[in-house]
């Protein structure tokens, strides 16, 4: 494992508590004599103790392990003819960027090469407020309705009962939902595994939607193409890297920017009309499904450059809340049920994370101005709108709301019955994942297939069975593959038993 270097410093003034007394003794507690006790009035030693006992605040539920820079986002194609949102509106036009990696089912001292797909997340400090783009490196998910995330999450953590992982859960959760399964052959593939964060492309996988001035709006899924080329690790090697170098991706990251060569990606959007969206094959806002390239081909927006490491991991990187709903006008949401449950979920666990005040820490606080009527709460640390009124209509000025300013979300007739209308299995959720399996070459099946393979055999013999069952229904050759892996791995199976 290598180090890397603390930065010199000259000296930087005296020490001082926490309320800016200079310290005399850093080295030594006050005692009533030499053996006597430590007195309680030493409010520097008592400080000290308190606020590192305090250290730690909840690590993120998911995504808890990451890397994070800064850098900037600029327009290189004109797209102002779909959207207003004002950091799209000119060719040239730079937007600063704070984008953060990371693993998802891992806690935050986790390996870095842990076969998970990797987040994906970007804030753009835009002049109109922070547009957060916080997607995966897969162009899809495993589960299409909010009311599933939490089971699937509990399946990638530790079993309730030992705190062990439980390759049991995840197979048995996924044989019943095997919607999830387009999903988890992209984990089981080489992409399973990127070879560090720069070599890995970025997807908002959901649909979203750009709007215009006037309402009018269209369809668009983001895709950031990493220029560092694609690069993945192979099974043995993700592995052995987990022993010998677990922050392996985190200093990748890190070392690249230091030594000035700058990862970059280039943004497109496919975009299709409401019209379009109505006729495809696949629903659009289905988040297991992709959008054919070949139907509607990337268009290229611009390209992202990180260029600045953090200069401190707790306050850019730990601190820094995305949300799919820190949207500004422009960029909306779309009526993919995953992503509107994503819109309550993100600022709901930064509320619990950070604090109702979150959006005041440096790393998240927007560079266009915030004025509101919200006041006080837990660490509000912005002069908390000083004497103006804090409600309104008021009779005494401060801000109000601006009927000329662009609602971000276009409005749309929506109709239909309340329910709970389920998506249910049909044969189309076999289709794109046959698809994938057919475009692999010959070594990327067999990686695929060795992959998978090797893990179901970790889970009991009736979940290996009620999976190979849907992999089966992908594709027979392929699950005939699995299927000799796993009579070999599990000897004491009948073959009867595992296609019955
Ligand atoms: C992080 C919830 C689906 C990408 C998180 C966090 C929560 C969460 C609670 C922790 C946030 C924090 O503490 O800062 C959910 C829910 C989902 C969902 C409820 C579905 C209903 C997705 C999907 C994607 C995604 C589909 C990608 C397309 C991410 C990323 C992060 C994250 C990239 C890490 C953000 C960061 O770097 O701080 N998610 N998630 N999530 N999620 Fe999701």
């Amino acid at each position: 494992m290598k180090s890397t270097d603390i930065q010199q410093n000259s000296h930087l003034g005296t020490l001082t508590t926490g309320n800016g007394n200079p310290v005399p003794n850093n080295q030594t507690s006050q005692t009533a004599g030499y053996y006597g006790p430590v007195l309680i009035q030493d409010f520097h030693l008592i400080d000290k103790l308190a606020h590192f006992d305090r250290e730690r605040i909840p690590e993120r539920v998911v995504h808890a392990k990451g890397a994070g820079a800064h850098g900037y986002f600029e327009v290189t194609k004109d797209i102002s003819h779909l959207t207003c949102a004002k950091f799209l509106n000119q060719i040239g036009k730079r937007t600063p960027v704070f984008a953060r990696f990371s693993t998802v089912g891992g806690e935050s001292g986790s390996a870095d090469t842990a076969r998970d797909p990797r987040g994906f997340a970007v804030k753009f400090y835009t002049e109109e407020g922070n547009w957060d783009m916080v997607g995966n490196n897969t162009p899809v998910f495993f589960v299409r309705d909010p009311i599933k995330f939490p089971d699937f999450i509990h399946t990638q953590k530790r079993d309730p009962r030992t705190h062990m992982k439980n390759p049991d859960m995840q197979w048995d959760f996924w044989s019943h939902v095997p919607e999830a399964l387009h999903q988890v052959m992209i984990l089981f593939s080489n992409r399973g595994t990127p070879d560090g964060y720069r070599h890995m492309h970025g997807y908002s996988s959901h649909t979203l939607k750009l709007v215009k001035e006037n309402g009018e709006f269209v369809y668009v899924k983001w895709h950031f193409r990493t220029n560092q080329g694609i690069k993945n690790l192979s099974a043995k090697r993700a592995a052995e890297l987990e022993g010998t170098d677990p922050d392996y991706a985190t200093r990748d990251l890190f070392e690249a920017i230091e030594k000035g060569d700058h990862p970059s990606w280039t943004v497109y959007v496919q975009v299709f009309s409401e019209e379009e969206a109505m006729k495809l094959k696949y629903n659009p806002f289905d988040v297991t499904k992709v959008v054919s390239q070949k139907d509607f081909p990337l268009q290229e927006v611009g390209r992202m450059v990180l260029d600045r490491n953090p200069e401190n991991y707790f306050a850019e990187v730990e601190q820094a809340a995305f949300s799919p709903s820190h949207m500004v006008p422009g960029v909306a949401p779309s009526p993919d049920r995953m992503l509107q449950g994503r819109l309550f979920s993100y600022p709901d666990t930064h509320r619990h994370r950070l604090g109702a005040n979150y959006l005041q820490l440096p790393i998240n606080r927007p560079t266009a101005s915030v004025r509101n009527h919200q006041r006080d709460g837990p660490m509000c640390f912005s002069e908390n709108g000083g004497r103006l009124p804090n409600y309104e209509p008021n009779s005494f000025g401060g801000p109000q709301q601006s009927p000329q300013s662009r609602e971000i979300a276009a409005q749309f007739a929506v109709e239909g019955t309340v329910g709970r209308h389920s998506y249910g299995v049909t044969d189309e959720d076999f289709d794109q994942p046959r698809a994938l399996y057919r475009l692999l070459d010959a070594k990327e099946q067999q990686d695929l297939v060795d992959n998978i393979a090797g893990n179901i055999a970790l889970a009991k013999p009736v979940f290996q069975r009620n999976i190979l069952q849907h992999i089966k229904r992908i594709d027979e050759e392929f699950g005939a593959r699995v299927e000799t892996i796993l009579k070999q791995k599990t000897p004491d199976l009948t073959s009867e038993y595992l296609t019955e």
